[in-house]
This record gives structure tokens, C-alpha cells and sequence, in this order.
């Protein structure tokens, strides 16, 4: 039976380009996506940019621009970097800034509000006197009353990932001019935790299959207990509170993002001309939800999403939540402001989409942090993905190509070797499902290489450039037990390195657009237009990127 598969990749801030850090934590989301789909089941895969809250309007303010058309040139940069900069078979891109997700929105916080799980209440906010304004949370910097972190938000904790309470920060600042806020009374929304935290308890207790990272740290925040948070803010940019009166109030960005799901899925359905499509996904306890983010999000589709779905009710839940861990770059935390970073759009000008694909994937923040350094990019590119793996499929196919012009055929008589090898590449299918659908990429990739490794070792025992003279019928025997297996890999290769693997189908003259997930028949391989897939990277090139990286965070 085919299943439905939602995968939920986080929204992106649109406030500045992506950098390595954005794509290290979403390329999960890609690879479940384009897996699932070959396998044969139904596949939605949703995300869009996130456009609202004060990162927009910081930028916007700095430069000199409104934060509609910020948000609106960064939404249009993301679609190229993330769609066709790095191959993101999104079904559905969306924008906070959409109609429907507007719609949605105030639908879930007017039922919310209807059925008491949302209720007014007046407090005292952080007012900043010189600047005349209440400050959301991104206006206020303090120390962590957890850590010690000396700039925290008000919201957010940046170092030790917890939420804050904005009243509890140590010497608080308005970020715009530094004075120290006030407290003024406003009345605003709550979003009523507290009589979620039962029903929330139990489903966070039952639910199976999230990053450990994910599980950990969903635990703690339970175990300090569970508060009522307020949902709304004094601020021009953002979704209007859908209540008579409150017009003027906006909808707290985080309470509102995680709607985009929704949203981006019922857009989904309207563009396919299936107005109700989208309720196979959400109203169906047998589809599988996904989602897939950074380790900062983690409260947001841990606790706030599952929340508001809990009180909304009869929508699917999250089930797997594939967190990952921080990415750091050449050791050091990657950062906006020191611009410590490298911009996705200015990668791609240099270097192809599959070899950053494969660095991430291999190198993943999966369960601890990891680090993006350009030597070790070089390194692995140059002797693992070229050594090894490009190495396998070029000279399997080239030498085929060139010796024998009628292609190679499949016999029954072959050595115990090869069966053996045939049955590893067999095994790796089931293998690397599994993996994949528990969200351990890396390791899935792995058993992928050890293929290509094993090929290597089976070509230099068969040795075919010398049996081809005294014994060509063996030489094409191995032969075509080598290039199976490079089908088997162009198959395994697909949601990793999706280039990759129609470059390989295209050599071996197979139908890229037939490809499906399962170990494939033995038949005659005739390659063509054999080439290498992938271009060794030099050493220069390699130190001007270090130079530029140097010279571009000093200047700034
Ligand atoms: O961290 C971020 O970039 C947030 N904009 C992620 C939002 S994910 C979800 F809420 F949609
Ligand atoms: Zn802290």
C-alpha cells in the first residue's frame, strides 16, 4: 500500500542570503523526499519563506527598505538557491506573506481562541521610552538567567537554546538604542500551555523515531514545566489578530511560521486543482509526518506546533523529528553579523550542487556538531566522492565503452565473488531504507560508498584489461556484474546526489524518468558518452576561498 508521506522542512527567515549552516540543516528534508518517491509512495514536501517578525524588519531597517520588499527579495533568492541551486524537490514553496496563509492562520487561532485555548490577558511589556515603542523580543538583549550567555534575546536563548522569559533577563537593553526598558501594560494573547501539557506529555512520551537530540531536549523543557506563552505583539509586520478590535495586534511570528505547513499544503492542493487533497496528508492517522530543521527549532515543532494541533484538533501530529545538530565553519561558530559564513549563492558559483550535497550529507550534524572546514571539503571531494565513488562508475563504464561496442551481457555462470558482490548490492537496498527512514543519512550514504569501494577491489582482482586478451569471455562476465552494480548505485544515489545519479543513468543508457527504489534487473549494459562525473578541486582554488573567507569577515 502506498503511503502518505508529509515532509516539513523548516521556513526560512527572509533576512539575509543561506548560508552553508540553512542548507546543512534542511538537506534531510530532500533526501526523505525524493527516497520516498521512488519508492512509490505519495510524497508531500512543503516549506516556503518565513517573512514576518522582527529579523525582517531589523533588516529592513538597516537597509532602508520596507520589510515587504525584503521579505520579498529574499523569498525570491531562496526559490533559487534552495530549488535551483540545490536541486530541493519541494511539491510546494510558500510565503508567510500568502493569502492562504493568512487564512489559515486566523482560522487555528479563531478556533483556539472560541474554544479557551487562547484568552486575553493585560500584562506589563518591555517598553522602550526613548524609542516610544514596546519592544518584541529580537528589540531586547540581556544576560541568559540560565547560562550566563551575556547576549540573549528576549525570546531565546542563543547559547543554550532555551526559551526565555523576556521579564527574568539579567540587565536588559533596547537593542536600538541601548537604554533599559520600562514596563507598560498592553493586553495581548496566550496561548494556554497549561492545559495542553497533559495531552502533550503523553504524545511527546509515545511518539517514536525523533532525533535524540530532538527527544533530549523536548524532556527538559517538560520537565520544567510547561507555561501559558503570549501569542500576540505590538508591531506593524505580521499576520493581524482575526478578533474584533485587535486588528492592530500581529500574531507572534513562531505561533504563526509553523502554520506555513499547513498552508504551503493546502496552496499545494489548490495549484494541483484538488481542493482537498491536502486533507490526505493532515486528516489521515496512517500518513507519516516529517519534520526536518535545525537544532534551535526544536521547541517550536516539539512543543508550540503539537500544541496548537492538540487544541485544534483532528490534524496529524508530527511523528518524526529529524533535528539537527550545529554546523560550524573552519571551528568557529557561523555567524551573520562577523560574516562568518559562506553564502550558498556564492558557493555555487564555484563549486557544483552534488559535491556540497554530498559534504553535508556525510559529514552531518545528525547527533553531534559538525564542522565545515574548505580542506576538508577539498579532501573528501577528492578522494572520496572522485577516488572512490566517481572512480568506480568511469571505469567501469568507460572500459566497457571502449572494448566492447555491442555492450555487455549478463551471465548465470558467474564467480562466487560475483554473487557474492550481486547479493551486497542487493542487501544495501532494504539496508539503506531503514536508514534513511530513521533519518541517519550519513549512515545510509556510508553503506552506498562501501559499495563503490567493494567495486573498486572486485575490478582490481578481476583485473579485465588483462583477461579481456586471454579470456574476453570472463572479462565481460565481471564486467557486467561491475556495471549492475553501478545501475544498483545510480538507483541508491538518487535522493543523496540527484545529479549524480541521472548523469550515471544517462551513461549507462538507462530512463532516468522510470527510476524506481528496488534492486533492479540483470540485463544487457551498453554505456555511452562516458565521461568523469565530477571535477577534482585545486588546491589554489581552495586558498582563495580561505583568503576570501578570511578578508570578508574582517571588513565587516
Ligand atoms: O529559524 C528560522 O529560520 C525560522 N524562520 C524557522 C521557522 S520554521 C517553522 F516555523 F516554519
Ligand atoms: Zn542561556
Amino acid at each position: 500500500m502506498k503511503k502518505k508521506i508529509l515532509i516539513a522542512a523548516a521556513l526560512p527567515y527572509a533576512n539575509g542570503s543561506l548560508h552553508l549552516g540553512h542548507v546543512a540543516g534542511l538537506i534531510g528534508s530532500d533526501v526523505l523526499a525524493r527516497y520516498f518517491r521512488i519508492k512509490g509512495d505519495d510524497v508531500l514536501f512543503v516549506s516556503g519563506s518565513d517573512c514576518y517578525g522582527t529579523p525582517i524588519v531589523f533588516e529592513a531597517e538597516k537597509q532602508n527598505s520596507t520589510p515587504s520588499s525584503i521579505a520579498e527579495k529574499y523569498h525570491q533568492e531562496f526559490q533559487e538557491t534552495l530549488i535551483d541551486g540545490m536541486n530541493f524537490s519541494y511539491d510546494f514553496y510558500t510565503k508567510t506573506t500568502s493569502k492562504e496563509h493568512h487564512k489559515t492562520v486566523q482560522k487555528i487561532f479563531t478556533k483556539l481562541f472560541n474554544d479557551g485555548y487562547i484568552y486575553k490577558k493585560t500584562e506589563n511589556l518591555p517598553y522602550c521610552p526613548s524609542c516610544e515603542k514596546f519592544l518584541p523580543d529580537r528589540y531586547i538583549e540581556g544576560k541568559c538567567y540560565l547560562c550566563g550567555f551575556d547576549s540573549a534575546r528576549g525570546d531565546q536563548c542563543d547559547n543554550c537554546g532555551n526559551l526565555m522569559n523576556t521579564k527574568e533577563l539579567i540587565k536588559p537593553k533596547c537593542k536600538t538604542c541601548e537604554n533599559t526598558p520600562k514596563w507598560k501594560s498592553s493586553e495581548h494573547f496566550f496561548l494556554k500551555l497549561t492545559s495542553l501539557e497533559k495531552d502533550l506529555k503523553k504524545w511527546v512520551k509515545e511518539s517514536k523515531g525523533w532525533r535524540i537530540g530532538a527527544k533530549n531536549f523536548t524532556f527538559q523543557l517538560l520537565l520544567q514545566g510547561l507555561h501559558d506563552r503570549s501569542i500576540t505583539r505590538d508591531t506593524l509586520w505580521g499576520v493581524p489578530v482575526p478578533i474584533k478590535g485587535y486588528e492592530r495586534k500581529k500574531i507572534y511570528v513562531w505561533f504563526e511560521a509553523v502554520c506555513g505547513y499547513l498552508s504551503a499544503s493546502k496552496e499545494w492542493s489548490k495549484k494541483i486543482g484538488k481542493d482537498k487533497e491536502w486533507e490526505k496528508y493532515w486528516k489521515n492517522k496512517n500518513a507519516i509526518h516529517y519534520y526536518v530543521h535545525g537544532k534551535d527549532n526544536i521547541p517550536f515543532h516539539s512543543i508550540i506546533w503539537p500544541s496548537i494541533l492538540l487544541g485544534y484538533k483532528n490534524l496529524h501530529l508530527p511523528d518524526r523529528i529529524i533535528s539537527s545538530e550545529y554546523l560550524t565553519l573552519e571551528k568557529k561558530q557561523l555567524s551573520k553579523s562577523r560574516n562568518w559564513a559562506i553564502w550558498i549563492p556564492d558557493f555555487l558559483k564555484n563549486f557544483d550542487c552534488d559535491t556540497l550535497r554530498y559534504y553535508l550529507i556525510a559529514n552531518g550534524s545528525e547527533t553531534s556538531d559538525s564542522d565545515f572546514s574548505w580542506n576538508e571539503f577539498s579532501s573528501r571531494t577528492n578522494n572520496e566522492l572522485i577516488g572512490n565513488f566517481g572512480n568506480y562508475i568511469y571505469r567501469v563504464l568507460s572500459f566497457i565503452e571502449k572494448n566492447f561496442k555491442e555492450g555487455v551481457s549478463f551471465s548465470d555462470d558467474i564467480s562466487p565473488q560475483s554473487h557474492k558482490f550481486l547479493a551486497l548490492a542487493e542487501k544495501t537496498f532494504p539496508k539503506t531504507s531503514i536508514l534513511i527512514e530513521e533519518g541517519k543519512f550519513r549512515k545510509a550514504l556510508q553503506e552506498i560508498f562501501k559499495l563503490a569501494e567493494e567495486g573498486n577491489r572486485f575490478i582490481d582482482n578481476a583485473k579485465p584489461w588483462a583477461t579481456i586478451k586471454e579470456n574476453p569471455k570472463k572479462a565481460e562476465k565481471d564486467l557486467a556484474v561491475a556495471a549492475h552494480i553501478v545501475k544498483c548505485i545510480s538507483i541508491l544515489i538518487n535522493p543523496f546526489l540527484p545529479t549524480t545519479s541521472e548523469e550515471i543513468h544517462i551513461q549507462l543508457g538507462e530512463d532516468f524518468s522510470d527510476i524506481k527504489w528496488e534492486y533492479p534487473l540483470n540485463k544487457k549494459i551498453k554505456p555511452s558518452k562516458t565521461k568523469p562525473i565530477y571535477k577534482k578541486i585545486e588546491k589554489e582554488l581552495i586558498e582563495e576561498e580561505l583568503s576570501k573567507l578570511k578578508k570578508q569577515s574582517t571588513e565587516k
